[in-house]
């Protein structure tokens, strides 16, 4: 099987491109393809909100979560300073009310694979949470959260995460040296 036929099997759009394609031309894309405008975003790891930043930002409406408030490129409309696990247990508890939202995002820090194992990114993450943080936690949350309230996904992270059917989108980008693949996707429904 070639390359564009492994990585696109499971998908209905899928890109692969080299080194170079920016993050925010890729969300801008996956965004406008498959939401109508205004777009209600749930975004669990913020950054600064480079993502949304070729978008026009009066069609969106950005609740963000972060364990650190970065230099906002783009300003969310809510702003949470949590762990995205913290944060979406308190959802699925109800201390924390979460308006109607469309999407939800997820771009956890991760690092180069060291012997198979996923490291988490320690130059992007939060200082406290440095050396006890994983990111496979963090995608964990992001699926409880988009099964009880029924929403797409939309990540980004270095694997493809397997949607129950096809991906509505996949897009795999190659990272500059020898660290690997960023893989971008959409997601609807999810293997249980
Ligand atoms: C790769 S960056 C996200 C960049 C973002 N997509 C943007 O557009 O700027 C990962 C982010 O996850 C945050 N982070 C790390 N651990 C976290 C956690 N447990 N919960 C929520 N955010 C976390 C880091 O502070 C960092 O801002």
């Amino acid at each position: 099987m070639s390359k564009q036929e492994t990585v696109c099997k499971n998908a209905e759009n899928c890109f692969l491109a080299k080194h170079g394609t920016k993050s925010w031309d890729i969300v801008k894309r996956i965004l406008l393809t498959f939401f109508k405008p205004p777009i209600r975003i749930l975004d669990l790891t913020y950054g600064t909100g480079r993502f949304y930043k070729s978008l026009d930002r009066s069609i969106l409406t950005i609740t963000a979560v972060d364990v650190e408030k970065h230099k906002w490129e783009v300003e969310p409309n809510v702003f949470y300073q949590m762990r995205a696990q913290e944060f979406v247990n308190k959802v699925i508890g109800k201390s924390i009310e979460l308006g109607e939202i469309d999407v939800v995002v997820v771009d956890p820090p991760w690092d180069a694979l060291k012997r198979g194992k996923i490291k988490y990114n320690i130059r992007l993450a939060a200082r406290p949470y440095r050396f006890s943080e994983n990111p496979e936690s963090i995608i964990n949350a992001a699926l409880l959260i988009v099964k009880s309230l029924g929403k797409p996904l939309m990540y980004k992270y270095m694997r493809v995460i397997e949607c129950k059917h096809k991906a509505l989108w996949i897009s795999e980008i190659k990272i500059f040296g020898n660290k690997g693949y960023n893989y971008y996707g959409l997601c609807v429904d999810w293997k249980e």
